[in-house]
């Protein structure tokens, strides 16, 4: 199998398949202050300096201060880097996730990560439904779209995504908007989103999944252990070269506070998968 190209457009960006998700940098629970904040600036200067210019972050991760990593870390940014936030819900006093859907709230989150980031416009900015914070839901996003296309009227946002969303949901937002990306939970075990990931490849529209490894626990089965061994690599990397070869529109923001797993990551891309490999490592997500 020919390796996939390592470049795709997002937006009307070329941003490296290979991103950086920054929500790892916060305090456990993605709440509170990193215990080590110099390791989390490494994290992230590493991961330009090794080429990665697309970094997926929010203002409700920690609240506020994942983007203010970045902005320390990183400010002034550099020409190519492409940061993309998602707005949709806000944090309680003890960690909780809750929504903050409406209209006002939606632009109250977009004007507090250009503030917290040190940017005057969002490249890219996921509305991330909150009909049901644990999964995808069917129900009308419309007033949120709407909210969404008068913050991209007001300069303020240039393209908009859908993140939690259903393939109706992106259809519907689709009649309304140009639609930039979708951000949906999709890795080697989790593969509900098939279809909707085809149809979007077909559209040439990037697939950001997220949870690539797993999440808060990291994927782990005997046959991605097998095939790692076999592979030099480690399971997490043969999960994410997975990705890589599964569709060109699939973007990676692997998360991690560590320099060194960021560097295991980004090498993810030398991992070589043969059809005999990949279809074993299929029946993973078929169980
Ligand atoms: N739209 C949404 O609703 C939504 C939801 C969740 C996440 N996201 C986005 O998706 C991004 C990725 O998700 P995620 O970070 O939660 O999950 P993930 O990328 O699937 O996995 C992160 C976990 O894997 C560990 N890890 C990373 N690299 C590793 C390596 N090489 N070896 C061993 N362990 C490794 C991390 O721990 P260490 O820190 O110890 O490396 C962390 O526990 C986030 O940063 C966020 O931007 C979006």
């Amino acid at each position: 199998m020919s390796h996939p190209a390592l470049t795709y457009t997002l937006g009307d960006r070329q941003v490296a398949r290979l991103g950086y998700g920054a929500m790892q940098l916060a305090g456990p629970g993605v709440f509170g202050p990193p215990k080590d904040e110099a390791r989390a600036l490494q994290v992230l200067r590493d991961a330009v300096a090794a080429g990665v210019n697309h970094i997926d972050t929010s203002d409700f991760y920690g609240p506020h201060i994942t983007n203010q990593l970045i902005k320390k870390a990183l400010h002034p940014y550099a020409d190519d880097l492409v940061i993309v936030t998602k707005v949709g819900a806000r944090r309680n006093d003890k960690g909780g996730w809750l929504p903050a859907f409406t209209p006002e709230a939606l632009t109250q989150a977009v004007e507090d990560n250009l503030r917290n980031l040190g940017l005057d416009v969002m490249e890219v900015v996921n509305l991330r439904s909150m009909l049901d914070v644990h999964g995808p839901k069917e129900g009308s996003l419309e007033p949120q779209v709407e909210a969404m296309i008068k913050l991209k009227e007001r300069g303020l946002v240039r393209h908009i995504g859908l993140s939690n969303v259903t393939a109706k949901q992106v259809a519907d937002a689709q009649a309304m908007t140009p639609i930039a990306c979708v951000q949906n939970l999709y890795n080697l075990a989790n593969r509900q989103d098939e279809a909707l990931l085809d149809q979007l490849a077909a559209q040439g529209i990037p697939y950001v999944p997220f949870f690539p490894l797993g999440g808060f626990s990291p994927l782990q089965s005997d046959q991605l252990s097998e095939v790692a061994n076999e592979l030099n690599a480690t399971p997490l990397q043969v999960a994410l070269a997975w990705l890589l070869q599964r569709s060109p529109n699939i973007l990676l923001i692997p998360g991690t506070s560590s320099p060194e797993h960021l560097k295991q990551n980004l090498a993810s891309s030398e991992v070589k998968l043969t059809p005999e490999i990949v279809q074993r490592l299929n029946t993973i997500g078929q169980r």
